[in-house]
Parts: structure tokens; C-alpha cells; sequence
């Protein structure tokens, strides 16, 4: 029943819009996709690290990759992206909301100015991108929607009350919209990963001490890699997880779990 099921058979072919591709998290799930033979789009708002994204992506051998340069925190920008994918691919069968910003501040300190940046990025603009592919997603009667959160979306940490409220709103949001659009069938899921070696986590690490912090509240006892998200968001995208919707893959060693 289970030996022919084919995990790459039902990447294949399926148009992926990545937001944040061009670098860590986002940049290597769109690596998988390219290498799954989908079609992606991959969106930032740096125009260089896009074509280079780009180039890297099209190295796979796969020639069905696209850059688009847009804010998702702009919500007129949001309707180009779309427009923008629909133009090049005729469709939109997953998104993957990566693009999110961090500005580690404590409460006492967070400006409003802060404050609205995360916002806007990490859950706002998440949300109308989501909303302009739902409508896409609606007409096609079907999609899949992952939103990279956290797992400081399910619990608090020192210096994050603004990244936190974004990502623990990012959760709600996805199971809201999970339970409306689920009459489409359009399936709307958070990947939560702990801590990630990327560009948005490079300075924190350049204190040991934080480091270690940071290692001993995994139970895990390691820092995550891009690699170690992407086979969630896979899944997630895949066949494989048709009957699931608003639910959160935390991908965290076990921080949460205890
Ligand atoms: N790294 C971690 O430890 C970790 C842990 C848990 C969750 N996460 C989450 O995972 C996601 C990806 O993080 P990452 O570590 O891969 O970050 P990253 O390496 O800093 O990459 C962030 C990406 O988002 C793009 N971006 C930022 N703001 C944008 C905007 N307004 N519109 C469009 N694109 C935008 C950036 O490109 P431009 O700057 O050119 O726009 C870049 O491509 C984020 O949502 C983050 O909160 C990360």
C-alpha cells in the first residue's frame, strides 16, 4: 500500500512561492523544492541576494526558478507578489512565510518603532500575503500554507516580548485560518524551529557564553541547522500531509518539552 508512495512525485511540478528565499531558512527550503523538481519563487527585498539566490537555485539544474523583490510588510506589494508568481508558474499550490526579522531587545528598551518592524514583517505582513494566495488558493480549491514561526511562539525568552508576541500571534493566526479555509482545502501549518545557525542568529553566537546558554536548554544538547527545518516544511508540503492542518511541527531538540 506504502511501497510506491513517492515523496518526490508529489513535489514535482508544484508551483512553491518561498518569502525570505534568498537566505537561511527560506534559501534552503527552496533549495529542496528546486531539487524536487517544483517550480519556486523565491522573495526578499535585497535585489543582489536574490539574483544570487537565484543562480545558486538554477545550479540544481532545475530552470523553473524565479526572484522576486518585495516587502512583504507592504500590503500593495503583496498583490504584485502574487500577480508576479501567477504570471510565471499559472499557480500557487504552497507558500512558505520564512521572511521574518528579529531586533533582541529587553522589555524595559523595545521602542515603538521596534515593535512595529517585528510586527508588520513576522505577522502582518505574513498574514496579507497569506490572504491574496488564500484567494488564489480558494479558486484553485486546494494549497498548502506553512509559516515558519518559533518556538518562542509557544514560550517566552529573555529579550524577545516583541518577537515572541509575532510569532505567538503567527500561531493563533495559522490555527484560525486553518479551521476557515479548511472547506477548500487549503491546509495551514507552523513549523517552530528552536534556535537556527543562520544570518538572523550569527552575532548572538559570538558569545559563548549565550551559545552555551543556549545549547544546555536544548535537550538535544545542538544549535539547528537550515537542514533540520527543511524536511518539516517537505512534509508539510507534501502529500504525505494531507489531513493535517493548524497544527505546529516544532522542530526544537525538546526546548518546549520541558
Ligand atoms: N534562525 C533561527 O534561529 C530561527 C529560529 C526560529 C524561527 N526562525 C524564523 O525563521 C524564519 C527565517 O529565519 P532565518 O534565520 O532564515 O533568517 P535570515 O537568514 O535572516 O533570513 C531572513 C530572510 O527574510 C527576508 N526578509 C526579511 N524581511 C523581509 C520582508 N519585509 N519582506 C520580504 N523578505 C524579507 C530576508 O531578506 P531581505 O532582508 O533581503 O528582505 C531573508 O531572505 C524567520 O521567520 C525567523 O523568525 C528563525
Amino acid at each position: 500500500m506504502y511501497s510506491n508512495w513517492n515523496f518526490k512525485e508529489s513535489l514535482k511540478d508544484c508551483s512553491v512561492l518561498v518569502t525570505g528565499g534568498s537566505k537561511g531558512i527560506g534559501y534552503h527550503s527552496a533549495l529542496a523544492f528546486a531539487e524536487n523538481g517544483s517550480k519556486v519563487a523565491v522573495l526578499a527585498r535585497d535585489g543582489k541576494d536574490i539574483q544570487e539566490a537565484v543562480r545558486l537555485l538554477r545550479k540544481t539544474g532545475n530552470e523553473n526558478i524565479v526572484g522576486i523583490q518585495g516587502d512583504i510588510s507592504n500590503q500593495e506589494e503583496n498583490k504584485q507578489i502574487l500577480q508576479k508568481v501567477v504570471t510565471a508558474f499559472g499557480s500557487v499550490d504552497v507558500l512558505v512565510n520564512s521572511a521574518g526579522i528579529n531586533r533582541p531587545k529587553s522589555t524595559l528598551e523595545i521602542t515603538e518603532e521596534d515593535w512595529d518592524q517585528i510586527l508588520d514583517i513576522n505577522l502582518k505582513g505574513a498574514f496579507f500575503l497569506s490572504q491574496e494566495v488564500c484567494n488564489q488558493m480558494v479558486q484553485q480549491k486546494s494549497g498548502k500554507i506553512i509559516n515558519i514561526s518559533s518556538q518562542m511562539g509557544h514560550v517566552g525568552y529573555y529579550g524577545r516580548t516583541a518577537y515572541c508576541a509575532s510569532k505567538g500571534g503567527l500561531e493563533l493566526m495559522t490555527k484560525a485560518m486553518a479551521v476557515e479555509l479548511a472547506e477548500y482545502n487549503i491546509q495551514i501549518n507552523t513549523v517552530a524551529p528552536t534556535f537556527i545557525e543562520t544570518s538572523l542568529t550569527e552575532e548572538y553566537f559570538k558569545d559563548d557564553y549565550f551559545k552555551e546558554k543556549v545549547i544546555n536548554n536544548i535537550p538535544l544538547k545542538k544549535i539547528g541547522k537550515p537542514k533540520d527545518v527543511v524536511g518539516a516544511v517537505l512534509y508539510l508540503a507534501s502529500d504525505m500531509s494531507n489531513l493535517v492542518t493548524g497544527t505546529s511541527l516544532k522542530v526544537d531538540g525538546g526546548w518546549t518539552a520541558w
